[in-house]
């Protein structure tokens, strides 16, 4: 139909932003068949650089943007919303400890939940990029309870696809070549990317690789550690690539993985691979039609249990910590 698709998106005027807008209004998230009809909510001292993002997505002149509406309310931004993508947070400045950071994005994420529970539209899917991802997730998704928490999800596709480029790269084939990666638990240093379901070119790529230490000291402390690198770098977070794997986890949540392949997304855990029930944690994934399934009956060896329920640990202590400040509901 030619009805435009609602996509919200919150933080727009922010670095990730930047780079979301452009590529969902040309037609990257949604394809080129589909009208898109952007829905950006900023807090009110944002909204005048908004204005100007908006004049550049104008004099893009993109065949698939309908439309676009901006503000500052929740309740009139997430209105009729099909896609939220929850990219605005609030970062960690010097001298906020831990807690303060949980009640600040607390404080976003329970308002933004209900006008999602109010507002949003009876196909709403909602992926949350902001940090602590997971944990705002869940805050979303328990201040939302008409919502069926299977809409609820949180972004570690940057790091499954910082796995990708690691395996390529060690193993010197093509992403196309590579099958089955798979990032568990926190998108935070305590994430577990696993290579032993992973295949490349058809073959298992632990196997394949057969280098326990690189794996230990090399591959899997990159990929925790990748976000750290980019800012000692960049003088900035990554923002492109987190914009390209918001597009990505979206897209393939509502197109579907490819036959033969999975994707990782951080979803409520059904008490799959002994993750407690209820926390928002990443799993395999299969997805077709806006549905996903956690992949079942993998073997976890020794060495991945330990790195799961660590990671675990710690989203059950981050639940711990927001529920006693009363942010779940
Ligand atoms: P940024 O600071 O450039 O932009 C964030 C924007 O959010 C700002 O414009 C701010 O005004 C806005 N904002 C704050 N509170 C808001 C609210 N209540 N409603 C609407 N907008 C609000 O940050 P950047 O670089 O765009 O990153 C955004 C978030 O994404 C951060 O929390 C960052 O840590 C996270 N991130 C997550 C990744 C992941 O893989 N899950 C990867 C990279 C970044």
């Amino acid at each position: 139909s030619n009805t435009p698709v609602k996509v919200a998106v919150t933080g727009a005027a922010g670095q990730i932003g930047y780079s979301l807008l452009f590529r969902i209004a040309s037609g990257a998230l949604l394809g080129p068949d589909t009208p898109v009809e952007l829905r950006l909510l900023e807090i009110t001292p944002a909204l005048k650089a908004l204005e100007g993002v908006v004049m550049e997505l104008d004099d893009c002149a993109f065949p698939t943007l309908a439309g676009v509406e901006i503000g500052d309310d929740a309740n009139t931004i997430f209105n009729g919303a099909n896609v939220a993508l929850l990219v605005g947070a609030r970062p960690r400045t010097k001298g906020m400890e831990r807690g303060d950071l949980l009640e600040a994005n607390g404080a976003i994420f329970t308002v933004q939940g209900k006008a999602l529970n109010e507002h949003a539209a009876d196909d709403i899917r909602v992926t949350v990029t902001g940090n602590p991802a997971n944990t705002n997730a869940l805050i979303a998704k328990s201040n939302a309870p008409d919502i069926p928490a299977e809409r609820f999800s949180a972004l570690t596709r940057l790091d499954h696809n910082r796995a990708l480029a690691q395996l390529s790269r060690k193993t010197g084939t093509s992403v196309n070549d590579l099958r089955k990666m798979t990032i568990w638990g926190n998108h935070s240093a305590t994430q577990y990317p696993d290579i032993f379901h992973a295949e490349v070119a058809g073959k298992n790529a632990a196997e394949l690789v057969n280098d326990q230490a690189w794996l230990e000291n090399d591959f899997i402390p990159t990929v925790q550690k990748r976000g750290a690198a980019i800012i000692e770098a960049r003088g900035s977070s990554s923002a492109a690539s987190a914009a390209a794997a918001t597009i990505d986890h979206a897209r393939d949540w509502l197109k579907g993985t490819a036959e033969g392949d999975w994707t990782s997304m951080a979803v409520v855990s059904d008490g799959s691979y002994g993750v407690p029930e209820g926390l928002i944690s990443s799993f395999p994934v299969t997805t077709s039609n806006g549905n996903y399934e956690i992949v079942q009956g993998l073997e976890i060896n020794e060495f991945s249990r330990a790195r799961i329920d660590a990671s675990a640990t710690e989203l059950g202590e981050e639940r711990d910590a927001v529920q006693a400040l009363g942010l779940l509901g």
